[in-house]
Parts: structure tokens; C-alpha cells; sequence
């Protein structure tokens, strides 16, 4: 059978020890504290082993140590059931862009446009997401766009606990292959799942937090945006400062 179907057997139990590990708050909140508004300069890529190491290696998860390229990746996350949402979804919803981005773009979940055509921030939101990337001079082509979760929820709710831990190896891996400079959290969810740390968006947004030596800005959701255009603005500024630092690390 060419579908492989990683049912775990004690699918909470290990979902709450992976976020655990996912999630060491009191290490990730002193790398944000210390990270301040002027984080010092970090090595132009982050070592991949850092990244690495925080991926589980009990099944399902030990078949990515073996994973050595995006496409393969893809391949695993389509025939590899880790949460219910994973069998309810029309298609999985990987990620797409540019293979050795620089920058990483992430954001929470696919919507319903995104779970018909498979790909990350295609519906209103994506297209004023493309908006603001091409305001900043990169095109979808340049970055690489990736959601916490690669199965649509329904109704559009937000992800549970032990969905983002589920999935977050495989974006954990997706990080090690591609080894972005710089990382742009799009939405709380996103933010706060990756740094694992629970901040309002208020509190995370306007400077650079660490991930493994990768600088992290935290803006607003592009849908939020089309909710309330008053974080129009705060967001600009976010991604100017994203833009300026990716400038200092890509062209010095
Ligand atoms: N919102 C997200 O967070 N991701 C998508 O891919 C689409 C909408």
C-alpha cells in the first residue's frame, strides 16, 4: 500500500509530551527577553543540528531524520496521517516559494482556498499578504510561505494544542532544509507557536525575538488586517524593520 497511514496509537499522550518539548517556555522566553529591540547579529544561518534536535525522533516522527529534501518532505506530509484534520482536508497545504529562502514567511492555518488548490495564502488574505511582501520588494517567489498547520480546520477555528504540536515537526524540518536568515510570524498563533511563548500580539509585534540564532518579527495576521485597518500601519512598520535587518544580513 503507497499510503502510508502513521496512526498513533496514543495520540494525545505523545502530543502533550511533544509539545512539551516543542515548547520549553522558560528557555524561549529568556531568548526573547534577551533578544530585545536591538538583537545582537546573529551567524548568517542558523547550524541546521540546532533545529534539528528539537525534532522527535519517535514514530511517526523518525522517518524525517531520513528526509534530506523539500520534496520529499511534501511527499510525507501527503500520505501521513498524524491528526484528524489530516484525513478531513482536500489537500495538504505544504508550503511553497523559493527552496533557500532567506526569509520565511508563516502563518497559522490554510483557509478553504488554500485547502482546494494546496497552497499557502491564496484567498483575500494571501492576496493582501502578497501586498504587503511586494511593498517590501519580495516577490512569493523570493520567501517561502508556510503555515503552523498543514491541514485546513473547520470553519476556520483556530488550531488546537495538540494540532500544532503534531504538526510542528514537519515545519521544524521544513526550517532545518531551507535554513532562512530571517523568519516573519504572521498572526498570534503563529508567533506564539513557533517562540512558544503566550504574549498577546501587541506585546510580540515592533522587534526581533530569537529562534536557534534566526531572527523572528511578529506582525499582524493579513486577515486581521482586513478586519481592522488601523493595524495597517503598525504593521508597515514591522515589515520595514524586517526588510532593513534582512538587508544588513543578506547584502553585508
Ligand atoms: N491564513 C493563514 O494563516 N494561512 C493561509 O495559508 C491562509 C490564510
Amino acid at each position: 500500500m503507497n499510503h502510508e497511514i502513521c496512526r498513533l496509537k496514543h495520540t494525545l499522550a505523545w502530543h502533550v509530551e511533544a509539545y512539551g518539548r516543542f515548547f520549553p517556555v522558560s528557555g524561549a522566553e529568556s531568548a526573547c527577553e534577551d533578544a530585545g529591540q536591538d538583537s545582537t547579529k546573529p551567524e548568517p544561518r542558523a547550524p541546521q543540528s540546532m533545529i534539528e534536535s528539537r525534532i522527535p525522533t519517535a514514530p511517526p516522527y523518525d522517518a524525517l531524520s531520513a528526509i534530506g529534501t523539500l520534496a520529499e518532505l511534501e511527499a510525507w506530509v501527503a500520505e501521513t496521517v498524524l491528526i484528524p484534520l489530516d484525513e478531513t482536508r482536500i489537500r495538504p497545504v505544504f508550503g511553497t516559494g523559493h527552496p533557500e529562502a532567506d526569509l520565511m514567511v508563516i502563518g497559522e492555518a490554510p483557509g478553504a482556498d488554500e485547502d482546494q488548490q494546496g497552497e499557502p495564502f491564496v484567498g483575500r488574505a494571501g492576496k493582501l499578504l502578497t501586498k504587503i511582501l511586494e511593498a517590501i520588494s519580495f516577490s512569493r517567489d523570493d520567501v517561502y510561505i508556510a503555515n503552523i498547520l498543514k491541514s485546513r480546520p473547520p470553519e476556520n477555528r483556530k488550531p488546537h494544542a495538540d494540532e500544532i504540536a503534531a504538526h510542528m515537526p514537519i515545519l521544524l524540518k521544513q526550517m532545518a532544509l531551507i535554513r532562512p536568515k530571517l523568519i516573519l510570524c504572521v498572526g498570534r498563533t503563529s508567533g506564539t507557536s513557533l517562540l512558544g511563548v503566550e504574549s498577546s500580539l501587541k506585546d510580540l509585534r515592533g522587534r526581533f525575538h530569537d529562534f536557534h540564532g534566526i531572527p523572528v518579527m511578529v506582525t499582524y495576521h493579513p486577515a486581521a488586517l482586513l478586519r481592522n485597518p488601523n493595524w495597517k500601519r503598525p504593521t508597515w512598520e514591522d515589515v520595514q524593520k524586517l526588510r532593513d535587518h534582512y538587508d544588513t544580513l543578506v547584502t553585508s
